[in-house]
């Protein structure tokens, strides 16, 4: 068993009490979402949190990190100085694995790239308590959704696509490492209070109309940013009328309209899928509490009286769509697609047809999509399109290779690729004879930006259910509608493809040989973590030094950002993603596409000391090597985008001591904070054309640091002249104390020696 059953027990016992106080509090009847959120505060409240306003302390459950966004989050966990994860959490190997020709081989050439990784975050994992899915396991969301997702509970993870789990009720967040380490290290975990959509479902699926569907209506109505801020709660009797795997589907591209997670309510499907994947278990736990896992009755009758905003849809009338390309909201009903086609140009000819990925490899999905490629087979159709198929996990895969399913695509020229991201994530060697040629692919995956599947600005990307995408792949034509048009098969014959047919779970059940899954040791203290010294990839953390008890003198200016200063602009992606292991390495892109204020360039600033233009980060690591501090300052929303937490640890790193500017990004002043970092605002924005580039700069008052009380920052400027102006700062007690030890690490680290 490697889920927790008395962790969840645990977490039922509680509800009953704690709905029944949150609904007192709030003097109404309650959303599902309300439920569990007032859950899992991390301490009980006497008043309600303001929906889209206040700030809230949760104790998740779970954690879940995949292969890339864990090294650095394992890394900065071992410097807390813990000797076991504070909740269950899971790594899985999912992110690295490209693919290239098959499942097999790409799986071997992934384990010898990324040996030193493997080892790594294998050893790390065996070490902290943690479980570890070898590569070709599975896809961080399937594995999760078969494994450890359970109704009423609350997890991160550290990917976008976390609250896939919302399929099974739960309410399931993507975060950055810096929110992982927190809630591994036992500190509580801050989010503002999301706001409530209501998604009304009616009526009952059928024919080619998949849960795929749903969503991708609502991406279209909604748009990539209508769920910002927003946890999307599906309710109605069109919500328990399909599968648990349909369901997560549905939440899982709910990151495609920004929204914090979607969530459907406790019901037999997911009794079903829970019993079918070892859970009875949970199933039954979760029947004890059944009515506190679904929202109030009252919400039913009357939902705009809950949510912020309600959507209905009647799935008696629900059309197949097709989205793209370029963006998952640019929403076409089958109908007026092929339309759509030509009037934008598009390139008719559909080159690579993709189902499967964490969105879409359920055995609902496979079985249905097989159901097409054996009419293919039947009634004399080639798949004229590239096929293939990436499973979700090592479970499904096995599953789908005993019925038959595998042999049956690869009857039609369908190609098996790893159980791993692959070509989502543009980890894909597409063969194609001009990468600058216009062509089209569609997939079953969530995101169809330009480049993200196989790095190209040529290929028009559009997303669809596998169902869909596998009936273009055997038309090889993006204007098919496999609902009114029929096809030329080898004899000459016109024939029409019959609507799909599956299974929801597969008849025989669940089966795996090696499900790919390595327990952590009982106790770890003599397991060592692997990492070598001469590692370019990875590199162990020391902790950051303590504040040295007097207010910071001397300090030079590193840069003045003008304008937009993203995480992207501080700490960029691309290249350097290779390095996001290795602190000291992925260093060298600090800043380097920050604007300088002063010459209006990127990446090239005045070093101080030598007169001479140079790079931003080996500037920093002069001034570091002569014993000198530095700041950055910067525009408004400084550190918007993601919440990379590199961003706020490189500069840290290369002896930055503050960052003045204008407003942050809430994240990452937050991720400022957890270093030990000052991240300070001018307290008049006219203060910021006060900086010189030759200044050199005091902070003062940092003796009597306190939370809602002004520091001072003085400048020195060439000409001799000196002059002061006050600034703000965010820190509450305990993040001055963060300030004061060196980072929010080493304060763990300090209470864990006693
Ligand atoms: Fe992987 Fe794509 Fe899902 S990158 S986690 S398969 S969204």
């Amino acid at each position: 068993m490697v889920f927790d059953i008395d962790m969840i027990k645990g977490v039922y016992a509680a509800l009953p009490g704690k709905v029944e106080a949150t609904r007192k509090m709030l003097g109404r009847p309650l959303t599902l979402a309300e439920k569990i959120l007032y859950a899992h505060l991390s301490a009980p409240t006497s008043t309600p949190f303001e929906r889209g306003k206040s700030y809230v302390d949760f104790a998740p459950d779970r954690v879940a990190m995949q292969d890339a966004t864990a090294q650095m989050a394992l890394l900065q966990f071992m410097t807390a100085g813990r000797d076991k994860v504070a909740v269950p959490s899971t790594v899985h190997c999912d992110h690295l694995i490209q693919a290239k020709v098959g499942a097999v081989q790409d799986l071997a050439t992934a384990n010898d790239t990324n040996k030193e990784v493997y080892a790594f975050l294998s050893s790390i994992s065996d070490k902290y308590g943690i479980g570890f899915w070898k590569p070709g396991a599975g896809i961080i969301h399937q594995v999760v959704l078969e494994n450890y997702a359970f109704p009423g509970g609350m997890m991160i993870g550290t990917d976008s696509h976390t609250p896939n789990a919302g399929g099974l009720g739960m309410v399931a967040i993507g975060v950055g490492g810096a929110d992982a380490v927190d809630v591994m290290a036992g500190l509580p975990w801050e989010l503002k209070m999301p706001k409530l959509i209501g998604v009304k479902l009616t009526g009952k699926m059928s024919g080619w109309t998949s849960a795929k569907d749903i969503i991708l209506k609502v991406a279209g109505i909604l748009t990539v940013k209508g769920g910002t801020g927003a946890i999307v709660e599906y309710f109605g009797e069109g919500a328990d009328s399909f599968s648990a795997t349909g369901k997560a589907t549905i939440c899982n591209m709910g990151a495609e309209i920004g929204a914090t997670c979607s969530l459907f309510a406790y019901d037999q499907k997911m009794a079903d899928y829970l019993k079918l994947t070892s859970r009875a278990e949970v199933a039954a736990a979760a029947d004890a509490v059944k009515e506190h896992l679904r929202p109030d009755a009252e919400v039913y009758t009357d939902p705009a009286k809950y949510y912020d905003q309600v959507i209905e849809i009647n799935l008696d009338e629900l059309e197949p769509y097709v989205n793209g390309p370029f963006t998952p909201d640019l929403a076409w009903p089958i109908s007026k697609f092929a339309q759509a086609v030509k009037e934008n140009n598009w390139p008719e000819k559909l080159e690579v047809a993709l189902i499967g990925s964490c969105t879409n490899s359920s055995y609902e999905d496979i079985s249905r999509s097989a159901s097409l490629a054996q009419q293919a087979i039947d009634k004399g159709l080639d798949m004229k399109s590239e096929y293939t198929i990436t499973p979700g996990s090592e479970l499904v895969r096995f599953t789908i290779e005993r019925d038959g399913l595998l042999n049956t695509f690869s009857q039609v020229g369908g190609v098996v690729l790893a159980n791993a991201c692959g070509p989502c994530i543009g980890q894909w060697a597409r063969h194609i004879d001009d990468p600058n040629r216009k062509n089209s692919i569609i997939t079953s995956f969530n995101r169809n930006f330009a480049k993200r599947n196989d790095g190209l600005a040529s290929t028009h990307a559009f997303v669809a259910s596998p169902e869909i995408v596998t009936a273009l792949a055997i038309a090889g034509d993006l204007t098919f509608n496999p609902l009114t048009d029929t096809l030329t098969n080898k004899k000459g014959e016109q024939v029409k493809l019959d609507e799909p047919k599956g299974f929801e779970l597969p008849v025989k059940g669940f089966a795996v040989e090696d499900a790919g899954y390595q327990a952590p040791a009982e106790d770890g203290s003599g397991v060592q973590v692997i990492v070598s010294t001469t590692s370019d990839r990875l590199q162990l953390l020391a902790p950051f030094a303590a504040w040295e008890g007097t207010d910071l003198k001397g300090l030079k200016l590193l840069i003045k950002a003008k304008g937009k200063c993203t995480t992207d602009h501080i700490s960029m992606a691309g290249p350097w993603l290779k390095y996001r292991g290795h602190l000291d390495n992925i260093s060298n892109n600090m800043l380097i596409g920050a604007v300088n204020a002063f010459n209006d360039k990127t990446d090239t600033v005045k070093n101080e000391l030598t007169g001479e233009y140079g790079a931003v980060p080996a500037t920093m690591r002069a001034y570091k090597a002569a014993g000198l501090g530095a700041v950055v300052v910067g525009d408004e929303n400084y550190g918007e985008g993601s919440s990379r937490e590199h961003a706020a640890m490189e500069p840290r790193h290369l002896g930055v001591r503050a960052i003045l500017v204008k407003s942050f990004a809430r994240i990452h002043e937050t991720n400022l904070k957890k270093q030990g970092m000052l991240g300070l605002t001018f307290a008049n924005k006219e203060d910021y054309d006060k900086i010189q580039e030759d200044d050199t700069i005091d902070i003062l008052g940092l003796t009597t640091f306190a939370p809602g009380k002004q520091l001072t920052v003085e400048l020195h400027h060439k000409d001799g002249s000196t002059e002061q102006f006050p600034v703000n700062h965010t820190y509450n007690e305990q993040q001055i104390e963060w300030f004061k030890a060196g980072g929010a690490l080493n304060v763990i680290r300090a209470q864990a020696a006693k």
